[in-house]
This record gives structure tokens, sequence and C-alpha cells, in this order.
């Protein structure tokens, strides 16, 4: 299942989603920092850090921050997890990498979440920071997480989701998509920046509902899905993998790893 359908003068077709997004966020990486502190007020680290340790982060545990952009989410890993724990970083973006590689020390490949580039069972905890919109399969996306994840081992996926009710979807509309972009063009007096933002509410309003999600966690085998909600807008959906995957096989064996 797809996220989100086709978005409008952005790119022609599904096909042409990846090379969109990808000069999409090289173009954008070094702004994105300086827009995550002003857009956001500065609560970035405090929100994703509070979600790390509520999802089941824990001291020397090894983890991937899938879609790791700049750094933002594997740099509060780094603060839980400590010297004796393991901490990866993935994106497919050669320009978001660059910047994370300048902020921390963490290991970072580049990689798409749908085809990571580690064995199967290799982390403890998997998290993914407000990139999930941007993948072009959710159930590919779900049996990879599976794969790389060790038996019992925990999921924490944050993303901003559309509100629900009338007041909520026009206050996010008047943040997101008019307010945020125009703010970014002030502090940057770049396109590239703005058009990522412009982009980012884009695909929160086209995404398919928490419930489509949830469910597409469950059919890659996951137990214990759940989503907790903040401010009616931001999801942290967390899940743990099976204490018998076992049976969930590397991608050099088969195409359909899980079951
Ligand atoms: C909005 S940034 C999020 C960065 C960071 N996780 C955070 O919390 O700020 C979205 C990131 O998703 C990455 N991305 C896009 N498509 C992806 C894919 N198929 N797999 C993994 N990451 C992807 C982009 O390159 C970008 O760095």
């Amino acid at each position: 299942m797809h996220p989100h359908e086709v978005i409008p003068g952005r790119y022609p077709d599904k096909a042409g989603k990846r090379a969109f997004i990808s000069e999409l966020f090289n173009n954008g990486a070094r702004h994105y920092d300086r827009i995550g502190r002003i857009g956001f007020f500065g609560t970035g680290h405090f929100h994703r850090k509070r979600a790390l340790q509520m999802a089941g982060l824990q001291p020397g545990m090894d983890s991937l921050d899938v879609a790791c952009g700049t750094g933002a989410v594997t740099r509060a890993i780094m603060e839980i997890v400590g010297e004796k724990g393991r901490v990866c970083g993935t994106d497919p973006s050669e320009g978001m990498i660059t910047e994370a590689r300048k902020n921390l020390s963490a290991e970072f490949e580049v990689g798409h979440a749908e085809d990571l580039p580690f064995p199967k069972s290799s982390f403890d905890f998997l998290s993914m920071g407000y990139a999930l919109r941007h993948v072009e399969d959710l159930d590919a996306t779900f049996l990879e997480y599976r794969r790389v994840l060790r038996p019992g081992g925990r999921l924490l996926i944050l993303e901003i989701s559309r509100p629900t009710t009338a007041l909520g979807l026009i206050a996010a509309r008047l943040y997101f998509r008019d307010i945020l972009p125009a703010l970014t063009w002030l502090i940057t007096r770049s396109r590239d920046a703005r058009l990522m933002m412009s982009y980012y509410w884009e695909t929160i309003d086209a995404c398919v509902p928490p419930d489509a999600i949830l469910k597409a966690i469950s059919g890659a085998g996951f137990a214990e899905v759940n989503r907790r909600v903040e401010l009616g807008i931001f999801s942290a959906y967390t899940a743990r993998c099976p204490d018998d995957s076992a049976s969930v096989k590397d991608k050099s064996t088969t195409a359909d790893a899980c079951n």
C-alpha cells in the first residue's frame, strides 16, 4: 500500500516519487536543522527523546534510525543508549547524511526503508521520524523493519497526522500549509527549503489514515501495535517484534521475509 496518492504538480506518477524526494531533501538538507529549530519552537529534541524512552529504548540497546535525515532522532538515541549501544542511521539522501555526519559520530549508511542495508535480526530498536509518508510501499517497509529487528525488538514511528476535527484541520492548514513555508522562506531565502516545507503539509494532508498504518504494521507480523496521539496531530506508532521471529528470513534467501 502506498502512503498517499501522487501529489499533483510535484511528480507525474508513482514511479517519479523517488527521484523527486531525493532531489527535494538533497537540496534542502543544509537548511533542515534551522527550520526544525525555529518552526517547532525548539521542542523537537525533547519530543523525540521522550517518545523514544516511552517506546522502550534503553541504555546498551543496538538501534537503527531509519530516515535519519540530519540526525535529529539519532542524537536523542545516542543520549539514551550511551557508549555500550550501537547506533546506526540510514537515509537515501546523501545531502542529509552529510549533514548528519557533521553533527554526530553514529554509523551512517545510505539506504531506503524498503530495502535496508543491514542483515536480519541486527537491532533491538528501530525508529523512523517524520518520514513514513515518503516510502513507496508501507507493507514492504514494515516487513523490512521486522526483518532487521531481533525477536522482542521495539519499533517507534513518529509522524504528523491530519487532524480529525474541523478546528484542528483549520489550525494545521494555517500553520503547516501557510505559515511554515513562508517562515522557511524568510529565514533561509531558499526556494528548495520552501518547497521542502510545502511538500511537508501536502503529504500530511494526502496520507492514508492512522488506522491503515496500524493495520499495515500488524499485517507485517508485529505485536502490541499501538498509536499514541498528542495535540491531535503528533502520532507515535509503537509495536514489538514477536518473540518467535526466528522464522523471519533474510532478504538474500526470500523476498517475502515474514511468515
Ligand atoms: C522530514 S525528514 C525527517 C528527518 C529526521 N528523521 C527527523 O526526525 O527530523 C524526512 C527524511 O526521510 C528521508 N526519506 C525519504 N524517502 C525515504 C525512504 N524511502 N526511506 C527512508 N528515508 C526516506 C528523506 O531523505 C529525509 O531525510
